[in-house]
């Protein structure tokens, strides 16, 4: 591989991908993906995602059709195959009042109502994987698991390429011997959560320099860097390292196309970006955030919250009135260690000094 203009750029990943650069935009879950983000970076040439593990399975088809209203270049939807945690499909009326007691305070200030015990906390990937498949993406990327052997036979059928994330060189040859097309290795540097499934994500902890060569020595597939990159001297170190493709998640996140809100952009474009954590107060599982009140004040209650789904069930009943009153010391705060340097606020910006960038000799992007 040359080090210049498009030669470093034209990778197995960007074909088996059918797009242009060596950049995806990062799905976001809970919400935070839009078909304008993802359908804008697929047609400035890299791969857009949009996160849907949170939609129900008859919205997923729905998605599919609003990005295909705005491109007609692939782009990815994105699931989680793990849907909760041991403990996470149901909560006892006993189990539900203790969980409540913790939230109780929080929901007052905020003047919310305590909420009625559900039945279900999650979809169902199962059933949201039937939908996807009815959808036929161009590109179908997951976490947290390797979807079952006849689901990655349905996908190969259809010509739907697949994606899957490993945090470890073991999860890495589990989606490599299940024949997933591409893997993204997701170092801790990433915001979002850690999408580990073979061990725990707390040991499973990897950085994206050293996971990019330990995983792309040890897989047939493709390897796409995730965690830390928001610039092309990123990009380009990651190919340099083994990567084939970048996957950007925070800087695509902080540009206006997303579906965060102000206050988190602003969050994300302030110095308390230079203070992240690895918490599981936010959904349940071990996710990269700003720190604020809410993930301080868990800290020391780590063991008494419930497993993922439920803890994130709860804080998205406190979220609307949150939202509404501006508050960002109660809401996830998303981000990745890289957040510091960030410099585009739209899309095609980012996307244009990506590849502006990318085509400039090494050493030419900004310090
Ligand atoms: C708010 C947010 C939500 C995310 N949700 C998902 C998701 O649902 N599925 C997924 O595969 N990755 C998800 N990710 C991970 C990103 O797609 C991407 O891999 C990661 O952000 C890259 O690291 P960076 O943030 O350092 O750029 C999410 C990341 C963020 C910041």
């Amino acid at each position: 591989m040359h080090d210049t203009g498009r030669g470093q750029s034209d990778t197995e990943a960007v074909r088996r991908l059918g797009i242009q650069y060596p950049i995806v935009q990062g799905p976001f879950g809970g919400g935070l993906s839009t078909a304008r983000l993802a359908a804008t970076v697929s047609n400035l040439g890299g791969l857009g995602s949009f996160g849907a593990h949170n939609l129900a399975p008859e919205d997923i088809g729905r998605v599919a059709k609003d990005v295909r209203a705005l491109t007609s270049r692939p782009f990815a939807l994105n699931l989680w195959v793990s849907d909760h945690d041991p403990g996470g499909l149901s909560l006892g009326a006993e189990e539900f009042e203790r969980v409540w007691a913790l939230f109780e305070p929080y929901f007052r200030e905020l003047g919310v109502e305590k909420p009625e015990r559900p039945q279900d906390f999650h979809h169902d990937f199962a059933t949201q994987v039937e939908a996807l498949l009815e959808a036929r993406p161009p590109v179908f990327s997951f976490v947290f698991g390797v979807p079952p052997a006849a689901i990655l036979a349905e996908c190969r059928r259809r010509g739907i390429v697949t994606v899957g994330a490993a945090t470890t060189i073991a999860e890495a040859q589990a989606l490599d011997a299940a024949g997933v097309d591409l893997i993204v290795a997701t170092g801790f540097e990433a915001g979002g959560h850690r999408p580990s499934f073979l061990a725990r994500a707390e040991d499973s902890l990897m950085g994206t320099f050293a996971l990019t060569q330990l995983v792309s020595r040890r897989v047939k597939a493709p390897v796409i860097a995730a965690g830390g990159i928001a610039d092309a001297r990123g990009i380009r170190a990651a190919l340099t390292l083994g990567a084939q493709a970048a996957q950007l998640g925070t800087a695509f996140l902080a540009c206006e196309e997303s579906g965060t809100t102000p206050e988190h952009r602003a969050v994300l474009f302030s110095e308390e970006a230079q203070h992240t954590t690895l918490t599981r107060a936010f959904s349940g599982r071990l996710a990269r955030g700003v720190r604020n009140r809410w993930s301080e004040a868990m800290a020391p209650r780590a063991a008494q919250l419930p497993p993922f789904p439920i803890q994130g069930w709860f804080l998205s009943k406190l979220r609307p009135a949150a939202v509404r009153a501006g508050r960002t010391d109660l809401v996830s705060l998303w981000s990745g260690q890289i957040a510091p340097n960030l410099r585009h606020r739209t899309a095609p910006e980012l996307m244009e000094s990506l590849v502006r960038e990318l085509a400039d000799a090494p050493g030419s992007s900004q310090r």
